[in-house]
């Protein structure tokens, strides 16, 4: 049987014969070849004796070929690996032309990758990029169900804007051309579903609605924004974890996101370091060039160990606000949005100036204005803020933002009104107040943040296979 080459790589070397099978990253002075399957980020050495294998082979080997490898496991004697395989059979799979093949074994701009996302896979930045995606993932689903959660798939498309901002891809099978119109207007009671429906942006009114009854669930799916950001962090499809628990209040909430990032950011330091360290050299690499304070101050992996080891700063939107109206940057007015006014919206500047300058690490704020947030969050005792609360990291800004529900159908209802949210869509919203309510909280990760977090990436496009940004979708 074949092994992955991270198997082949852990293998004692004793004469045996071992198959590899992989994609060639490069193949120098005629004898090493580099082969990589993708199982790990380290390439096997295949060393080739030209003169035992006919020309017509060996001009098949070039970089990004794909190869099976049959031959003995030996100790190395070059530097640079520890074992390698002395070829005795060669069988090309797929050829790859020199010039024509996209990724050359040397640097490529992302720009250039982001258009050949199908083949970017196959750089090592990549690899290592996705292989950490991947435990992210697994250490979510780990972590929730070492917690007693209960993992549940809400729908796709939806009737409902769980976040009253309008950004919705409208989904419908109406003819663009001439739609069903009623009185001018486009009649949807003849569209597919019989009404309006879009992509979800949020499977969180759903899962409510499952907390209600299985106690603590979480979601992990795409979601969908037509927010016209084209900013390093916003993708217009990403991925959204969201745990919604009965009984929880906010303080809970909290914790159990302090919790949950902290866990994941360990589970890759522990079984990702060899792709970590990777990226963690080019991200030293690239910032080389960069001034001093445009620079990192922590190198990425002790990055991530601070951010396990210490205790997220928490405050209140008010201390916040405080905090950044008196800071010097405000006063001499180096803010593009100037903080003077209780209730306005933080801007990016000013969640990384609190993450960044004043607390250099990860912050938590809650009880935001309530007029800021969306109508489902709690409203507190003062009746102008709601218990609601975002994660800030440094470097990226909000990762995870969520709240205490508001239970109280009446509260509710009123909310509902404020935000002109419409009360005959959430109908079920509201009977789950109507029977059987209870204090419940919740919050939303956004998947690929954290991932650009965990690997020092720069730009969001990166950190997702195909990503889908404003006027691309591509792939
Ligand atoms: O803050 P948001 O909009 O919250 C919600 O959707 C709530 N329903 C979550 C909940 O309480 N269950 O989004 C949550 C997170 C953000 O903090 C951010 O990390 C991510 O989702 N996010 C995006 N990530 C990438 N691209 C975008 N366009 C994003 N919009 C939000
Ligand atoms: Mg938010």
């Amino acid at each position: 049987m074949t092994l992955l080459i991270k198997e082949i790589l852990k293998l004692k070397p004793k004469n045996q014969l071992v198959t590899a099978e992989g994609w060639v990253k490069n193949f120098r002075a005629n004898k090493f070849i580099s082969l990589n399957d993708g199982s790990t980020i380290q390439n096997i050495q295949c060393v080739i004796d030209f003169e035992n294998f006919d020309y017509s082979i060996i001009k098949k080997i070039n970089t990004g070929a794909s190869l099976l490898i049959k031959g003995k496991l030996v100790k190395s004697v070059g530097s640079g690996q520890e074992i390698e395989v002395l070829v005795v059979d060669i069988k090309i799979y797929g050829e790859s032309h020199p010039e024509k093949y996209p990724i050359q074994p040397k640097k490529h701009s992302f720009e250039f990758l982001r258009e050949n996302a199908h083949l970017r896979i196959r750089t090592t930045t990549f690899g290592a990029i996705m292989r950490i995606r991947s435990k992210l993932s697994y250490a979510t689903h780990k972590f929730f169900q070492n917690e007693n959660f209960q993992y549940v798939n809400t729908p796709i498309i939806t009737s409902n804007d769980a976040e009253g901002a309008g950004e919705m891809f409208r989904v419908t099978t109406l003819d663009p051309k001439s739609p069903t119109l009623e009185k001018n207007n486009v009649d949807f009671t003849k569209d597919f579903f019989s009404k309006k429906t879009h992509l979800t942006v949020s499977g969180q009114l759903e899962a409510e609605s499952y907390a209600l009854g299985l106690g603590k669930v979480y979601t992990f799916g795409p979601t969908f924004r037509a927010e016209n950001s084209n900013t390093t962090r916003h993708l217009s499809e990403f991925w959204m974890i969201e745990p919604e628990m009965a009984f929880f209040n906010l303080e809970d909430n909290i914790d159990l996101a302090e919790q949950f990032v902290k866990y994941i950011l360990n589970f890759i330091l522990e079984n990702c370091i060899n792709d970590l360290t990777f990226l963690e050299q080019r991200l030293y690499d690239e910032e080389k060039n960069k001034p001093k304070n445009e620079r990192n101050e922590m190198k990425l992996i002790d990055k991530l160990k601070f951010v396990i080891d210490n205790k997220f700063e928490r405050i209140s939107y008010s201390e916040a606000f405080e905090i950044l109206k008196n800071c010097s940057k405000n006063r001499k007015k180096k803010f593009k949005f100037l903080v003077n006014e209780w209730g306005i919206d933080f801007q990016s500047e000013h969640e990384r100036y609190l993450v960044e300058k004043h607390f250099k690490k990860p912050v938590v704020i809650f009880n935001y204005p309530s007029k800021s947030k969306a109508f489902y969050m709690r409203l507190n005792d003062d009746e102008k803020t709601v218990a609601a609360m975002d994660v800030l990291f440094p470097g990226i800004g909000e990762i995870i933002g969520g709240s205490q529900r508001e239970e109280r159908l009446k509260v509710l209802k009123n909310r509902m009104d404020q935000f002109s949210v419409s009360h005959d869509d959430l109908w079920w919203y509201k009977d789950l107040r109507r029977f059987g309510t209870v204090p419940h909280s919740g919050f939303g990760l956004g998947f690929e943040r954290i991932v650009l977090f965990a690997t020092g990436m720069n730009n969001i496009r990166d950190v997702i296979p195909f990503p889908r940004t404003p006027n691309n979708a591509l792939f």
